[in-house]
């Protein structure tokens, strides 16, 4: 019965060649470094289950940020776990893409036919670098005060332009209600629209050309 079903279902969506084309695929003999790809995607996908969770709780106003975390740390049944693991998967997943970069760096799979797969990775490293940044206000205590205000800062002091940048990430010249709703907006719609599309064309491309062998000493 539950074989009829599933024929039934493979025959309209092709469940079964979806299957053999994304999981059934043949690797070469590879090591531990060619799995930071796979880490990366969890982490991400793990960010942003616990980041939903947050945001049922957060609010993102001057007046309401820092209470509201307070209550998810205390007040919300695991709501310290889910803070706990979106805080450290955040600094986790800057080191592990950092070091899937370094690895296929090294082993020069950015080569001919991948350079589009480097491409998206360099898009999807500077926006979770961004997301790093843009998450680090969100708390709204000393701490992200400041360390907001530094970064601005540094952004601000680009030649000819630097001035402009520093408003526009502000809102306005200084720190306010403003940078912290802007900050928000990019955290949880502009960077993670960006991470995913991104992912989809770096993971089309995965499948599409394979992963590379690691080189042999005659390469
Ligand atoms: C959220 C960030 C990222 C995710 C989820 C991700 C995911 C993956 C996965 C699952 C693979 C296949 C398995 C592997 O080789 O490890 C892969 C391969 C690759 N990635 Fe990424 N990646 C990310 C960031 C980056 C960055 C920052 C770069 C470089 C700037 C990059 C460049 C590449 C290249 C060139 C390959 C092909 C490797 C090969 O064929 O040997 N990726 N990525």
């Amino acid at each position: 019965m539950a074989a009829k079903v599933f024929e039934w279902i493979d025959e309209r969506l092709g469940l079964i060649g979806i299957y053999n084309t994304v999981l059934d695929r043949n690797v070469p003999k590879v090591n531990w470094w060619f799995t930071l790809g796979s880490a990366s995607l969890f982490l991400f996908v793990m960010q942003a289950v616990t980041g939903i969770f947050l945001a049922v709780y957060y609010v993102p106003s001057p007046d309401h940020a820092y209470d509201s975390i307070q209550y998810i740390m205390n007040g919300v049944a695991f709501g310290w776990l889910i803070r706990g693991i979106h805080h450290w998967g955040a600094t986790f997943m800057v080191i592990v893409v950092f070091v899937h970069m370094l690895r296929t760096f090294f082993f020069a799979a950015y080569k001919f036919p991948r350079e589009v797969t480097w491409l998206t990775g360099v898009v999807l490293l500077l926006s979770t670098l961004g997301m790093g940044f843009t998450g680090y206000l969100l708390p709204w205590n000393q701490r992200a005060y400041w360390a907001t205000t530094v970064g601005t800062e540094i952004a601000g002091t680009v030649p000819f332009i630097g001035d402009f940048i520093l408003r526009v990430l502000r809102g306005g010249n200084d720190l306010s209600a403003v940078t912290l709703a802007r900050f928000f907006a990019v955290h949880i719609w502009f960077l993670p629209a960006i991470i995913a599309a991104m992912i989809g064309v770096h993971m089309y491309l995965v499948i599409r050309l394979g992963i590379s062998a690691v080189p042999k000493e005659e390469d």
